[in-house]
């Protein structure tokens, strides 16, 4: 049998068992949900080893446990080693989900009309990891699996990957390979198929501003006594200029400049303002003037607030001048940009520019180096005549967004490269409410990768 009729017998079976998983609310971030990750690594163990992987153990670090799996067919073929993760974003605020986000329903959207997974992780990155699974099953059933597979699927990519460098440093051997593959990332739309060959790196920080020793009556102090909402308002302002330039010195030494030729190619990739500016609401972009919306996207770094609170939030209004006033700050990086340094350049900076009045404290959060891959490749290469086959389209290079931690040690730690072969859609609204995955997009997925496998078995070392 081949693994297109296999597919089709068993797509319903295929649904149910992701369906499984997206039920297990493995929030990395929220200790609260400690033994639901855990559950959650053990049913992605279970689901390979149902799938026909070999040596599969729930490998613990210092924190969640990465799930180990793999299936060497013949140790003269080449080996692909795929990454994904189990874990998820909390799916706060939880008010804005049209149905539960652990409680995964199938509807229909305008971009996915023959429906769509709603769960939280159903595309980021549980329905884009259990591909993988599935392809696995459906070459192992078929007798068709090209080369050697291995897979590690961690439990703390939302927060940052913080054990995952040393679990790599520690299973150098276990993780011999050829190279990477990744499901994690999106493609441009259902008919515009593309492949990711650059992340943002990332540098995150919490501030802390503190004015007087105590919250205060602003009628009576108001005036003289120094507002810490009012000045962390002010210090986050004027960190961009009117051209939107990061004010932070030194922030743009290390930016990489592309080529004329480079821009003119990634110019190729459609995108429209005017759909963009509908799909989220907005009236107008914001960003660097000599940059394009898709630039300022992805080969610009950023600086945004993520959350910023202090002072009276409750009911009603109350007079209050607060003593302390909080934010969390988030720099998207990109190449050659290290996010060590540019956190340290924030942390001087913002201290720099904080009045005599109050006092200011940096805590640092979580980094990841901004990553670009090869498209002269046989990795590349092979996604991308995959890809081909099954959207009956070639796909384009596309520099993306987000962050995937990890990327950068595969290549520092292991030596190798990776390929981000990504089926999500922008509009799926990952790490947003009503999160959800095309069932398009997930059987795409599912056919797509026992023929990268092919096509990089046939291209390695060719
Ligand atoms: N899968 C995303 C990253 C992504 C999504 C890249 C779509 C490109 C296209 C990943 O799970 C993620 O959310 N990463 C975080 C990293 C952080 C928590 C360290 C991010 O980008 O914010
Ligand atoms: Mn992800
Ligand atoms: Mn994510």
């Amino acid at each position: 049998m081949t693994t297109e009729h296999y597919l089709s017998d068993h797509k319903d079976r295929f649904l149910e068992e992701l369906l499984e998983i997206l039920r297990i609310p493995s929030i990395s971030a929220d200790p609260a949900y400690k033994s639901d990750v855990l559950r959650c690594a053990d049913a992605v163990a279970d689901s390979l080893r149902k799938a026909g992987a070999q040596k599969v153990q729930v490998i613990s670090t210092p924190g969640y446990p990465v799930v180990y799996g793999e299936r060497i067919v013949d140790p003269s073929l080449p080996t692909v080693l795929v990454y994904g993760h189990y874990d998820v974003q909390p799916p706060d605020p939880i008010d804005l989900w049209t149905s539960p986000p652990f409680d995964p329903v199938i509807r229909k959207t305008d971009i996915h009309p023959e429906g769509a997974i709603f769960a939280r992780g159903a595309c980021d990155d549980k329905g884009q990891m259990f591909m993988h699974v599935k392809a696995l099953e459906m070459m192992v059933e078929t007798g068709e699996q090209p080369l050697n597979l291995k897979f590690i699927v961690e439990g703390e990519e939302e927060v940052g990957s913080d054990h995952l460098d040393d679990f790599l440093s520690d299973h150098r051997e276990l993780l011999t390979a050829d190279l990477v593959l990744v499901s994690d990332t999106g493609i441009i739309a259902n008919d515009t198929p593309s492949i990711t060959t650059g992340l943002r790196g990332l540098s995150y920080v919490e501030v802390k501003v503190t004015g007087p020793n105590r919250d205060l009556h602003s009628g009576l102090y108001g005036g003289a006594a120094p507002n810490p909402i009012n000045v962390l308002c002010e210090m986050i302002a004027s960190m961009k200029d009117d051209q939107q330039r990061i004010t932070i010195p030194g922030f743009y030494d290390k930016v990489v400049e592309l080529s004329v030729e480079e821009r003119a190619a990634m110019a190729e990739a459609p995108f429209s303002e005017e759909e963009y500016k509908a799909s989220i609401g907005i009236g107008g972009c914001e960003g660097e003037p000599d940059y394009t919306p898709p630039e300022r996207m992805s080969i610009r770094p950023t600086l945004d607030v993520n959350g910023v609170w202090g002072g009276y939030m409750g009911e009603g209004a109350k007079t209050v001048i607060a003593s302390e006033a909080y934010a969390k700050i988030s720099m998207r990086l990109v190449p050659d940009q290290d996010p060590d340094e540019i956190t340290a350049l924030f942390k001087s900076h913002f201290e720099s520019i904080a009045p005599e009045s109050c006092k200011v404290e940096v805590t640092i959060m979580h980094g990841a180096h901004p990553a670009v891959t090869p498209v002269d490749h046989p990795g590349y290469r092979a996604a991308a005549a995959a890809m081909e086959q099954t959207f009956g389209r070639v796909p384009v290079p596309f520099r993306g967004g987000g962050s995937i931690p990890i990327v950068t040690s595969f290549e520092r730690i292991l030596g190798l490269k990776t390929v981000l072969m990504g089926f999500g859609l922008d509009s799926d609204a990952i790490h947003s409410p009503d999160e959800h995955y095309g069932l398009f997009n997930y059987f795409k997925g599912i056919e797509t990768i026992p023929l990268f496998h092919e096509h990089f078995a046939r291209l390695h070392g060719a």
